[in-house]
């Protein structure tokens, strides 16, 4: 076992090092089984490493592996200083963040602290009215005039994200508590000093462990208003976070986290999910000069193929000019100050290829690819989720019975007892559902691909055959070459790592094409270029470059491109991109 009396120092952690850096994110539920239970573990991951040298990511984010009664998978936590058995051991862990930095790599934590599973000990011992450990979470009475526990006598009308009320009535203490997403996971109370020194303390554990950094689960939603929900009814998608979102103590708590867990002193990695957070929280709480997180996932381009003001289920079409334009709107908002993250997947999301690309056997490589050459080219710290760097894609989730996510059974339940046929439920559920990204990552084409020698918890996606991880390492023309590709780039090109961003042709329907430039040659490298356009057609015809709005590309080199055509070529195929050295 690692010796967690002597923390690690941080001399393998230089100033900014995330700043170049490329985070893998696993699941770890779906990622590698090496017992036959049927549920991926830690032993599995470690198994894995080399497969993720290979790649040449710097980073690995381990979603929740604590204890856990998996009500949310494990965003549910009852200790946080301890393994779930369904993943292994302490000890399985210390192996891992061994084995990871034996390799260079890098081990981030999800760190879960909005709120606690109702099986913590603090929660438990927070259902007596009389203990001291009453005011760790929110509670209250029910509504005037009526009698608590009946229906309606909720504090307010805020639904939760995965159950209809946010309120759970506790009939010992005949009282209400908040659990935002749902009654299994009641909602911290970060008012309370010592529920912050609290989580500090068990943060440091972790960095005496050795973890590189901590991934923040809605991290923005622990200072909530004043009042708390009493202004009314609270929508469960992002919108309605933003009623309960970036509360007046959120950079107070953010920088005293900081500062207590020593996170930059340690020159950790430090990354905040914040649903409901525009560029301007995202700007604030990201610049460095306030020392509070180095980046946030914002949702908002994760939000633009819903109707206004509805919810995730409420589909509508994505013209490409506002999914470039959100991006492009948070690069120039963090230009100055503040620092990007960049993903188009993760573990809450469809599939990035069937969801902005084209999956169908002609267009799923090239469209995969050209996704990630347009998300890495951007200014910021790209995150791979497993699977996409082979270009995993959504599932043939088609009746309920195929569904697992809590989100999307409590969606079908609401939804059909309001009256949406089962029909409409499930188009929504089959586009949306955070189940799509949860199918075992498909490893070879053998037997469940690979990912267990027993029944899978969840159905592996039936492609398998012809989408796997190892197909794609034996073919240099494969979604994982790619993705080799673009990491290479990002760690041997300033200009990718640091060049100013501008966005050409915004009102283009099919190209996507932008600019990244350096003021000057990085100093002692004259050699490296200053200027690189990335031109991408995403869409599935071809596209002719425009006669205006792109730089001359006489003398222009390819850098990268998925065709192996000439950069100065006046028709993208579809589905093709182009990385380019300008000059
Ligand atoms: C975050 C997680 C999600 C989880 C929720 C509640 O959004 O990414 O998976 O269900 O928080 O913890």
């Amino acid at each position: 076992m690692t010796d967690i009396s002597s923390p690690p120092t941080n001399s393998e952690r230089p100033d900014g090092w995330w700043r170049s850096a490329v985070v893998y994110q696993i699941y770890p539920r779906s990622f590698q089984d090496s017992d036959g239970d049927g549920v991926g573990d830690i032993p599995g991951i470690t198994r894995r490493l080399d497969y993720l040298a290979e790649l040449g990511v710097d980073v690995l984010w381990l979603s929740p592996v604590y204890r856990s009664p998996q009500v949310d998978n494990g965003y549910d936590i009852s200790d946080y200083q301890d393994i779930d058995p369904l993943f292994g051991t302490l000890e399985d862990l210390d192996e891992l963040i061994a084995g990871a930095h034996e390799r260079g790599l890098k081990l981030v934590m999800d760190l879960v602290v909005n709120h606690t599973s109702d099986q913590h000990a603090w929660f438990v011992e927070s259902r007596d009215p009389a203990s001291p450990k009453r005011d760790w979470y929110y509670w209250r009475s029910a509504r005037a005039g009526h009698e608590p526990g009946t229906p309606g006598a909720e504090p307010d009308d805020s639904p939760a994200a995965f159950a209809p009320s946010a309120w759970t009535f506790d009939p010992a203490s005949g009282q209400y508590y908040l659990g935002m997403f749902s009654p299994a996971q009641p909602d911290l109370n970060w008012e309370t000093p010592e529920v912050r020194s609290s989580v500090y303390e068990m943060m440091r554990w972790w960095v005496g462990r050795g973890v590189d950094g901590f991934r923040m689960d809605v991290i923005n939603l622990i200072s909530k208003p004043a009042g708390l929900t009493s202004s009314g009814p609270v929508d469960p998608g992002s919108a309605g976070f933003m009623q309960i979102a970036n509360g007046a103590r959120l950079d107070e708590f953010l920088a005293e986290m900081n500062r207590e867990v020593g996170l930059e002193k340690n020159n950790l990695i430090t990354v905040g999910e914040m649903p409901g957070a525009t560029v301007d929280v995202a700007r604030r709480v990201t610049d460095p000069a306030r020392h509070e997180l180095n980046m946030v996932f914002t949702f908002e381009h994760v939000e633009l193929d819903k109707q206004e003001g509805g919810s995730k289920w409420d589909l509508a079409d994505l013209p490409l000019p506002r999914l470039k334009g959100n991006l492009a709107e948070w690069q120039y908002g963090l230009a100055e100050a503040g620092w990007n993250s960049l993903y188009f997947d993760n573990h809450d999301q469809p599939r990035a290829v069937s969801r902005f690309g084209d999956d169908s056997p002609e267009h799923r490589v090239h469209s995969a690819k050209t996704l990630a050459t347009v998300l890495h080219l951007h200014k910021g710290t790209p995150y791979v989720y497993q699977g996409e760097e082979f270009g995993m894609t959504n599932a043939p989730l088609t009746e309920i019975g195929h569904f697992q996510d809590v989100e999307s059974l409590n969606y079908h339940t609401l939804a059909t007892a309001a009256g949406v046929t089962e029909v409409e439920v499930l188009r929504s559920l089959t586009r949306k559902s955070r189940d799509h990204a949860r199918t075992p990552v498909q490893w070879d084409d053998s037997a469940n691909a690979g990912f267990t020698d027993g029944t899978p918890w969840f159905g592996v996606n039936p492609n398998y055959v012809g989408i796997n991880a190892e197909d794609a390492r034996r073919d240099p023309a494969s979604v994982f070459a790619h993705f080799q590709k673009l990491i290479r780039l990002r760690h041997e090109l300033e200009v990718v790592r640091e060049g100013r961003f501008e966005l050409l042709l915004p009102d283009h329907d099919q190209l996507w094409a932008f600019t990244r430039t350096l003021e000057a040659a990085p100093a002692g490298d004259e050699d490296q270029p200053r200027a690189l356009l990335v031109l991408a057609n995403c869409s599935s015809t071809p596209a002719d470059l425009p006669a205006d709005g792109l730089p001359g590309l006489a003398g222009a080199v390819l850098v990268l491109g998925t065709h192996a055509s000439a950069p100065e070529e006046p028709r993208l195929a579809p589905w093709e991109s182009r990385v380019i050295q300008l000059g």
